[in-house]
């Protein structure tokens, strides 16, 4: 296993509106270590399209259509993990489909149930699937052995929740509330502490700075923040955002007011 380094970069993009504009020459890195290793010994490049829960990174413009070139190029399969911005969080069904990058498999999770019951899935290229069917007619197609596996109630949620999201075109309605959700993230800008916001879709990330050298002022707003009723995310300095796709704007300026009375409270 080896790692490619992340993307955030504060002196260059700090308080970029949706994908930061610098920052794709870093998955150039990938061509080093599969010089390194070669690409005979590497099965898979697995990335968040927008890294979660380190913080809201949204990947750099340009970023993941250089990794997938760099994966076709040497026949490396590239997964992107869409556990958190699968079904409709960046406004779009997935982050495949809203950067035109087409990973070779998907795994997704949490929204497929809308977090009402636990699943979790993998979605495969054909090229992947027909692979799996050479196999023996008696052999399960893509084996995987949880006591779960395709958990009849689970299933139903999912299906119920992809009803749900079609009917009430959820998706559509994560992207037209994006701007809005954005222009309030953004207003904390010169508030306290705040050295940077990151936002795409519906989730924003608030990153503060440190505190004589450790990472408590995002801990002591969330912990405020959830006794006045508002359930934060926090991870090191940055707080994260990440409502419901049925939020209203009423709610997204509670939100972000809270947030804002709270960096103002704290020392
Ligand atoms: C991006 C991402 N991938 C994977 C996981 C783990 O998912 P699961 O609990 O379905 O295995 C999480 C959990 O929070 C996640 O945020």
């Amino acid at each position: 296993m080896d790692h490619l380094p992340h993307t955030l970069d504060l002196r260059r993009n700090a308080f970029s509106r949706g994908l930061p504009e610098h920052g794709a020459e870093l998955a150039d890195e990938l061509e080093r270590i599969v010089a390194l290793h070669d690409a005979s010994n590497i099965a898979a490049v697995i990335v968040e399209p927008m890294a979660g829960s380190t913080g809201v990174l949204p990947a750099p413009k340009g970023y993941l259509k250089r990794l997938r070139e760099i994966c076709t190029k040497h026949g490396i399969v590239l997964i992107f993990d869409e556990v958190i911005t699968g079904f409709g969080r960046l406004g779009a069904s997935f982050a495949a489909e809203k950067y035109g990058v087409v990973p070779d498999i998907m795994t997704v999770a949490k929204g497929i149930t809308n977090g009402t019951i636990p699943m979790g899935a993998a979605i495969v290229s054909d090229e992947i699937f027909e692979a799996f069917m050479q196999g023996p007619r008696d052999a399960i197609d893509l084996p995987h052995g949880y006591t779960y596996t395709a958990h009849p109630i689970a299933c139903a949620a999912a299906l119920a929740t992809l009803d749900t999201y079609a009917e009430e075109h959820l998706f559509e309605r994560a992207a037209t509330l994006s701007p809005y959700f954005e222009e309030a993230a953004h207003s904390l800008r010169d508030f306290p502490h705040v050295v940077d916001i990151r936002n795409e879709g519906l989730v924003a990330g608030i990153e503060l700075a440190p505190r004589n050298a450790s990472t408590t002022r995002a801990f002591e707003v969330f912990e405020r923040a959830f006794h006045d009723g508002l359930l934060l995310r926090y991870t090191g300095d940055t707080l994260a955002v990440s409502p419901p796709l049925i939020i209203e704007k009423g709610e997204i300026d509670r939100i972000f007011e809270t947030i804002g009375r709270l960096l103002k409270s704290i020392d």
